[in-house]
């Protein structure tokens, strides 16, 4: 099929490319074949092709090695201007970053101000990206207020049909500043389901956070270890359980990201046991380090850790989280790729509350989850590539044109060498800030050659990449992967469905004097 009605870089154009002599995994099936690439897409994927060789034909050899979908990222944000400060690697350097570590596409959030219009928050995030990734990005939109007279309808409804939005994220933490509550979850959620979109929390009790956090510093704990105890792994499990009620209530799916606790991880897996739609994303921090960090003696050690919700001193949960991942009771993983360098961070020298959120993990993502899931034995390498990349294009409704080795796809693909092994380190990461939370860790699993639409991108070590070469990726509404289970459930459980929408209007009603739209007996 010939694309090049699509394209606007000569660099991709001229490119034809032949992968010779991996095998080939997809999420579902591996086998050994070649893959044969034109203008930015899979044209042929079979035993022993052999396109007529021009000046233009590149050639790889990928014998005993894989050749993967690339990754996806399903959480970044870059250049987030955020707690009074702003992320350290910005559109370039973080795509550079997700590319050097196998990842060819990530998904980032505009988060508008309370107050702020959501398009213009999408927008202004598009004018960040645009000039600057080096591989394709979409863009997931936070809901941070609800408002009936400025019409948040309206703007979600401009997002989904005009500018190719189909997430929207909504925080139940960051009292005063992101956080919504329960009753604009129900009305964000009811209509994220109007409009086919699926419905992301951040789930945290913001509250519990608030008062906690002013107990610890009237004890006098001041320290990035408060940032943990001040939120114990049941205010995570409390919001996420909340979340996944409201959501179930009007039949909206729910994507829980970054799940960091074994707490909540069990909520998330008894609700999809109970048929709920709901999808749990690790992250690679949750996956590879855990919160002993925050009792480090160096305090800049400790610091860099501190995200929210936080990495858990239990020292099982990367472990735990990794079985659920295997199994499928997690589906997803990205990343919370939100950097601080240490003066950032020292912003909360004397109170653990004015530390900026955030950790590193775009670049290492894959490795960390090749060592840690099919190194260890937890997972084949199809279901590495299902949880890296396929069922984030699945449920983002990117898929097979992201996701999957097949002909029509775009051509994101790695060469990924199972046997070898790099250390994890500050000194040779190619991310922007100054500190690692994977320092030292030895991975097998190394991205040898990184492709992005059809370009190569990454080669030993070697970049080509362009600021701006990237692509903004629209994601259309009712990916099937999601919605074709809730149109099911409602087709076939119509009086039960209603029956369960009566009894969350009552119930939240009685316990928190909301009275929610009447649109949800339909
Ligand atoms: O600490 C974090 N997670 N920083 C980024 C903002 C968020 O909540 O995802
Ligand atoms: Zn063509
Ligand atoms: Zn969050
Ligand atoms: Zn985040």
């Amino acid at each position: 099929g010939c694309f090049c009605g699509e394209l606007s870089s000569p660099l991709v154009s001229s490119n034809r490319l032949l992968i010779k002599g991996g095998k080939v995994v997809n999420d579902d099936l591996s086998v050994v074949a070649d893959v044969y690439v034109e203008d930015g897409v899979v044209q042929q994927v079979g035993p022993n092709l052999n396109p007529e060789p021009s000046t233009g034909l590149v050639v790889l050899d990928a014998t005993n090695k894989l050749v993967i979908p690339g990754g996806i990222d399903t959480h970044t944000h870059m250049e987030f201007p955020f707690m009074g400060s702003r992320s350290k690697d910005d559109f370039y350097t973080g795509t550079k970053a997700a590319i050097a570590g196998g990842t060819t596409m990530i998904i980032d959030f505009a988060i508008p101000q309370k107050g702020c219009s959501l398009t213009e928050a999408f927008d202004t995030w598009k004018s960040w990206a645009d000039p600057k990734v080096c591989c394709d990005y979409s863009l997931h939109v936070a809901v941070t207020w609800w408002s009936n007279k400025v019409d948040t309808r309206q703007e979600m409804e401009t997002l989904v049909q005009n500018k190719g939005v189909n997430s929207f994220k909504m925080f139940m933490a960051y009292k005063d500043i992101y956080m919504v509550n329960d009753g604009e979850l129900y009305e964000a959620f009811s209509f994220c389901k109007e409009l086919g979109a699926v419905a992301q929390v951040h789930a945290e009790n913001g509250e519990l956070i608030a008062q906690g956090a002013k107990k610890m510093l009237a004890m006098g704990i001041t320290g990035p270890e408060g940032h943990e105890l001040c939120r114990p792994e049941e205010v995570e499990a409390e919001a996420t359980q909340r979340a996944i009620t409201i959501a179930n209530a009007v039949n909206c799916p729910l994507y829980v990201v970054h799940v960091m606790s074994k707490s909540s991880a069990k909520v998330i897996s008894n609700a999809r046991r109970e048929g709920k739609v709901v999808y749990g994303e690790p992250i690679a921090a949750s996956l590879g380090t855990d919160g002993t960090n925050y009792w480090n003696k160096d305090w800049a050690h400790a610091a860099a850790y501190v995200m929210g919700p936080p990495l858990r001193p239990d020292p099982s949960t990367p472990g735990f989280l990794m079985n659920l991942l295997a199994n499928g009771d997690l589906s997803v993983t990205g990343t919370d790729n939100c950097t601080f360098d240490i003066c950032q961070k020292a912003l909360g020298k004397d109170d653990f509350t004015k530390i900026p959120n955030g950790v590193n993990g775009v670049e290492d993502r894959m490795s960390v989850i090749w060592e840690k899931g099919v190194h260890s034995g937890k997972m084949d390498e199809n279901r590495f590539v299902a949880v890296t990349s396929t069922n984030a294009a699945k449920i983002f409704n990117l898929y097979p044109k992201k996701g999957r080795i097949a002909v029509g796809s775009d051509a994101d693909i790695v060469i990924w060498d199972p046997k070898a092994t790099r250390t994890i380190s500050a000194k040779t990461h190619h991310q922007a800030n100054n500190f690692n939370i994977f320092e030292g860790m030895v991975c097998h699993g190394v991205p040898v050659v990184t492709v992005s639409r059809g370009k190569v991108v990454y080669e030993g070590g070697v970049f080509n990449v362009t600021a701006g070469e990237g692509k903004y990726v629209s994601r259309p509404p009712f990916p099937p992967y999601v919605y074709k289970r809730v149109r099911q459930r409602e087709q076939v459980g119509g009086k039960e469905m209603k029956d369960s929408n009566f009894i969350a209007f009552y119930l939240m009603e009685k316990y928190h004097g909301l009275v929610p739209a009447l649109t949800v007996v339909c």
